[in-house]
């Protein structure tokens, strides 16, 4: 069913992103249409479905709480199909979040507790997770724990974390992978009071900005098969394809989610300029990071600040991925921006945004291996050589321990990436060098291209139970490359 030409290898524009040093790393150059990794993949794939920069960007709509007390926010969402336009000019049948897609944005604050009433009218089981989020495994969205068709569950986050670009999305095993392809999730932005005192920019200054892949058909209507990462070549914004944003000659801040199920961004502004980033999974990092590419894995989360006053009036900026798999002129374009006049900002950039915490010495080291079968015809996915067993305790943690776990991707041609539950960790080293920029901050998830190891540090001192980690290519995870951590 599953074919090892499915298998994700990505493109990459030679040398561009300094990772080159990768062993077994794939120098796919995204090139023009027709190089699809296969002939037999190319073949079946029609031209881009709508000519890029023609539809505005839309944002999600933020979910009002039915009631609110002196403490807690409650939500109420209902999981149900509904068609929406994507492609101008017809609809698309969706899983939703209150018929919507993405999701609706439910804003948060440090503090405060959020409760959500999740109703599924769908016809399959669900879950929902809170991506990033520090929850008891009750409310953590297993994917065991699942909603039956026509039942409800309420979920109760207590939101004691700093602000973050969080993320919901379905988890129920097996079927998260296509929940989520097919629509569910939805950007969750927990907000604090510190966040609000640098002066960033906010209101409508304030974007969010959810990247996804799609495969349509001839009907407009999405395919799903599992690993189809060639194929999924229509790239999406807040669920518009190659949108445009008309902004004005000022800073504006963009949450950045990547919420494919396997591709990775490479992001480049066209005019090669600098992009500022202020936050990643986690929270604002301790100061401003600037680069001009920035790699974003699934489930990886970026906040960037965009100053469109150094750009003359009538520029069109676009916002560019240098990553395969598929053809240039289709994955290699995301969206657009077109700079309006300048007006004033009174918005700001600190050169200190947040202290992060010292990380703590870690007393337990432990080493964790993501593979791949690569030439098999239904390709398993293994971390340290098992598949995932929802009954089977992988790891057992004490509370209170600071761990160093080091992670490989034992697959020759496969990225993966490594994202722990419950868990902000530090991103200690790849590959034997010391990270810096935003890969120093708080993060929840992290890269892994083929042949790479990374170390993270991490500290299990908030809450006890079981928590999975996993490749948040989520194809992959549905295949198996998922495994439980027990918090004793
Ligand atoms: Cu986005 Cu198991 O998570
Ligand atoms: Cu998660
Ligand atoms: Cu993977």
């Amino acid at each position: 069913m599953f074919s090892r030409r499915h298998a994700i290898r990505i493109g990459l524009t030679a040398g561009a992103l300094g990772v080159t040093g990768a062993t077994g790393w794939t120098a796919q150059a995204l090139s023009g249409r027709g190089t699809r990794g296969t002939a037999a993949a190319a073949a079946a794939v029609p031209a881009a479905p709508v000519t890029p920069f023609s539809v505005p960007l839309t944002r999600p709509p933020v979910l009002a709480p039915v009631r609110r007390s002196a403490t807690t926010d409650y939500y109420s969402v209902v999981m149900t199909k509904a068609r929406r336009e994507i492609l101008p000019g017809t609809t698309t049948e969706l899983l939703t979040y209150n018929g919507s897609f993405p999701g609706p944005t439910i804003r948060a604050r440090s503090g405060r507790t959020v409760v959500v009433k999740q109703v599924n009218s769908l016809s399959m089981p669900t879950s929902v997770h809170l991506h990033g989020g520090n929850n008891p495994t009750a409310d953590d969205g297993g994917a065991m724990d699942t909603i039956a068709p026509g039942a409800t569950r309420t979920y109760t986050y207590a939101n004691s974390q700093p602000g973050a670009t969080l993320w919901m999305h379905d988890h129920a095993h097996h079927m998260e992978s296509e929940h989520v392809y097919r629509g569910l999730s939805n950007v969750y932005l927990l907000g604090d009071d510190t966040e609000d005192a640098l002066g960033l920019p906010s209101g409508e200054f304030e974007v969010p900005l959810v990247l996804r892949d799609a495969r349509f058909d001839a009907d407009a209507q999405l395919v799903y098969e599992m690993d189809d990462a060639f194929n999924r070549t229509t790239i999406l914004v807040n669920g518009r394809p190659w949108p445009v944003l008309k902004v004005k000659g000022r800073k504006y801040r963009f949450r950045l989610v990547n919420s494919c199920n396997l591709r990775i961004f490479a992001l480049q502004l066209s005019d090669g300029s600098a992009m500022t980033q202020i936050g990643s999974d986690g929270g604002l990092l301790a100061r401003p990071a600037t680069a001009t590419q920035l790699l974003l894995s699934p489930g990886e989360r970026a906040d960037l600040v965009i100053d469109f006053a150094q750009y003359r009036p009538g520029t069109q900026l676009v916002l560019k991925n240098l990553l395969g798999p598929g053809p240039v002129e289709e994955v290699g374009q995301v969206m657009r921006f077109d700079v309006g006049a300048r007006v004033h900002d009174s918005s700001r950039v600190p050169a200190t945004l947040a202290s992060l915490p010292t990380p703590r010495r870690a007393t337990v080291e432990r080493s964790f291996e993501l593979k791949m079968d690569e030439t098999s015809a239904s390709p398993q996915g293994y971390i340290n050589g098992k598949g995932y067993d929802p009954d089977r305790i992988d790891t057992t943690v004490r509370w209170g321990t600071t761990e160093v776990w080091t992670v490989t991707n034992a697959s020759t041609l496969i990225p993966h990436n490594f994202h722990i539950h419950l868990v902000q960790f530090r991103v200690l080293e790849r590959d034997g060098a010391p990270v810096t920029g935003a890969e120093a901050g708080r993060k929840d998830t992290v890269l892994l291209l083929p042949g790479q190891t990374v170390k993270l540090q991490v500290t299990f001192d908030s809450h006890r139970g079981v928590f999975p980690y996993h490749c948040h290519l989520i194809d992959h995870s549905a295949m198996g490359m998922m495994a439980n951590l027990k918090v004793v």
